[in-house]
């Protein structure tokens, strides 16, 4: 194939034809064909398909809709070739979760409202009472609240190990079977690494499916379906989009997972829009470019930080005193997230009344720098004075002097 043809191959066919339970036939159609499916390639780290481009040509071009370099934002609800009931075969919507598939090197995805609605869909369809999910002590908050109080109320019981022992998760599988294990690569918000590898390979020994949120790592760090991961997702309101503009969850892997997952939302409703899908679709372009940034900075930032005097400790991934063993260590880098063990009560209590730069609110993963501050949870690995941080694009120069000048004011 030349350069031409092949590019045309890759953008996929225009998504028409969709029988039901094949959610995304344009992109699964490119993937049925495509070398991502033999072993070895998907154990490359640095997989590019079989254009030859690599990450951040692919990010750009994958995916679009056939004749176009920016897929439109179409709001046809009933778009020639895409008719499903309260399906999302909208080809604003298709065009991202080709891209996501693409980067992530799986076979399916399907889109949702916001991260948790993709996460609760993924829970309802896939799980019934009666079953068991073994999940990490620590998640993003209100994935704790499904796992501690939801599920248990629907009859599914749920165990919290520590991962960062995977041997733990062994011993639980060996004793008695789960349906689903789930957790972060880089955890939200005590930012321990765990070992995804590993993870994958003993939830697979013994008949659990992965679900693995990489969110805070992206493809572009970490593809942990090239590990074996059976369902990664994201809340791509965060870095997959980028810029704080747009909300959505998309969840990607195992094609007849994914058709389970895409068939409940024909009744329980919660659909990724084409406005916020276009919005994203534009984020995903630059993400290699924003993710390197986000990394470079924070890595500046974390080491300034663990030297000053009124810090007990930073935990940054790139950081060999936090991460000694270098796990998941991409030479990409760790992305923007990281957090400060604060010495005293006061710099803890009041930094976010003094800074002027960085905001003091919630959510991460976008162009704004945020800290905010957390209470201790010794059950999830919360540390006393402990303040998580999203680096984000400003100048390093300017957010150490932010930092400076507010914990001076405490
Ligand atoms: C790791 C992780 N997963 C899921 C979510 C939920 O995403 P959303 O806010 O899009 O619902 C978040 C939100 O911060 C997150 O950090």
């Amino acid at each position: 194939m030349d350069k031409i043809s092949k590019r045309t191959f890759l953008k996929g066919a225009p998504v028409l034809g969709i029988t039901a339970g094949g959610p995304i036939l344009a992109g699964a159609a490119t993937h049925s064909e495509n070398p991502l499916s033999k072993q070895e390639t998907l154990l490359d780290p640095h997989y590019y398909s079989e254009s030859g481009w690599q990450f951040g040509s692919q990010a750009i071009h994958h995916g679009e809709q056939e004749g176009y370099q920016v897929t439109p934002i179409s709001q046809d609800k009933c778009a020639p070739g895409y008719q499903r009931p309260g399906n999302l075969k909208n080809p604003t919507v298709a065009a991202l979760l080709r891209k996501v598939m693409e980067l992530e090197g799986t076979q399916a995805a399907v889109g949702g409202p916001c991260g948790m609605g993709i996460i609760a869909q993924t829970y309802m369809a896939l799980l019934r009472p009666g079953d068991r999910v073994v999940a990490h002590r620590c998640n993003y908050d209100w994935v704790m609240t499904l796992l501690r109080e939801y599920l248990p109320s629907w009859g599914i019981e749920v165990q919290f190990l520590d991962f960062n022992q995977p041997e733990r998760l062994e011993e639980s599988l060996r004793k008695r079977s789960a349906k689903l294990v789930h957790w972060e690569p880089y955890v939200n918000p005590s930012m321990e690494v765990l070992d995804t590898q590993r993870l994958v390979e003993i939830a697979k020994a013994f008949g659990a499916l992965s679900l693995v949120d990489n969110t805070w790592l992206t493809p572009y760090l970490l593809q942990p379906a090239a590990l074996g991961a059976d369902l990664v997702m994201h809340s791509v309101t965060k870095y997959m989009g980028g810029h704080g503009n747009a909300m959505g969850g998309v969840v990607s892997g195992r094609r007849d997972l994914i058709s389970t997952i895409d068939r409940s939302q024909n009744w329980l409703g919660g659909l990724l829009r084409p406005m916020d899908a276009f919005m994203v679709t534009q984020g995903v372009k630059t993400l290699p470019l924003r993710m390197t940034q986000h990394s470079k900075t924070a890595q500046v930032v974390a080491e300034y930080l663990a030297d000053h005097p009124a810090v007990k400790r930073v935990r940054y991934g790139g950081l060999p005193s936090w991460n000694a063993l270098g796990q998941q260590a991409s030479p990409r880098g760790f992305g923007g997230m990281l957090g400060i063990e604060w010495k005293q009560d006061r710099v803890h209590q009041s930094l976010g009344n003094h800074v002027r730069l960085i905001l003091n609110a919630t959510s991460l993963g976008d162009p704004c720098s945020r800290i905010m501050a957390r209470q201790e949870e010794t059950d999830r690995g919360i540390p006393a004075r402990y303040t998580r941080v999203s680096i984000g694009l400003e100048e390093a120069d300017d957010l150490m002097a932010d930092f400076k000048q507010a914990i001076e004011k405490c």
